[in-house]
């Protein structure tokens, strides 16, 4: 069937199965190989991208499900040569080491910071009537809205202060955990 997906800002219509997923619409269809195939079910956050603004593993929804949406991928991210503030930040805090999370890591990260805005719970969250604010968002949070989103290489410690430096908290310096 057509199916005519909106990707970073431009329209494709594509010839496809029914039964193909956004990830492999993104990947093998439009060549946008940035969103990664880690598990291919849903367990390891590497195919994650933005749909209508919301973090989806794409690998989990099918690509004729999206008709109508905005799709950002990793791709859509940088503004020509500049790149994303959350791009930028993965670069200062060394948070990635082979890269293969990385575009999903990011995409999530996104998402988290807009989700925090707009009062969005987590499961740390105790008071459903007082949402966190963004200068409030401790490690912890941090580390538990991005557990969807696993890391072979296990660059954690870079990606949380990526976040904090995103939402204007000093992070720690990459050394730090070097030195001590
Ligand atoms: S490839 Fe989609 S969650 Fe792992
Ligand atoms: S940087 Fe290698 S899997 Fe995360």
């Amino acid at each position: 069937m057509n199916v005519t997906l909106t990707v970073n800002g431009e329209q494709h219509i594509l010839a496809i199965e029914p039964r193909v997923t956004l990830l492999d619409a993104l990947r093998e269809h439009l060549g946008l190989v940035g969103s990664k195939k880690g598990c291919d079910h849903g367990q390891c956050g590497a195919c994650t991208v933005l749909i209508d603004g919301q973090r989806v593993y794409s690998c989990l929804t099918l690509a004729v499900m999206q008709e109508g949406k905005e799709i950002v991928t990793i791709e859509g991210l940088a503004k020509g040569d500049t790149l994303h503030p959350v791009q930028v930040a993965f670069i200062d805090n060394d948070g990635f080491q082979c890269g293969y999370c990385t575009p999903g890591q990011i995409c999530a990260s996104v998402a988290l910071i807009e989700e925090v805005k707009r009062g969005c719970a987590s499961a740390l969250t105790s008071d459903l009537n007082s949402p966190l604010e963004l200068a409030q968002l401790t490690e912890i949070e941090i580390k538990e809205r991005l557990s969807g989103n696993l890391c072979r290489c296990s660059a954690y410690n870079g990606i949380v202060a990526a976040v904090q430096q995103v939402v204007g908290q000093q992070p720690p310096s990459p050394l730090a955990a070097v030195i001590s």
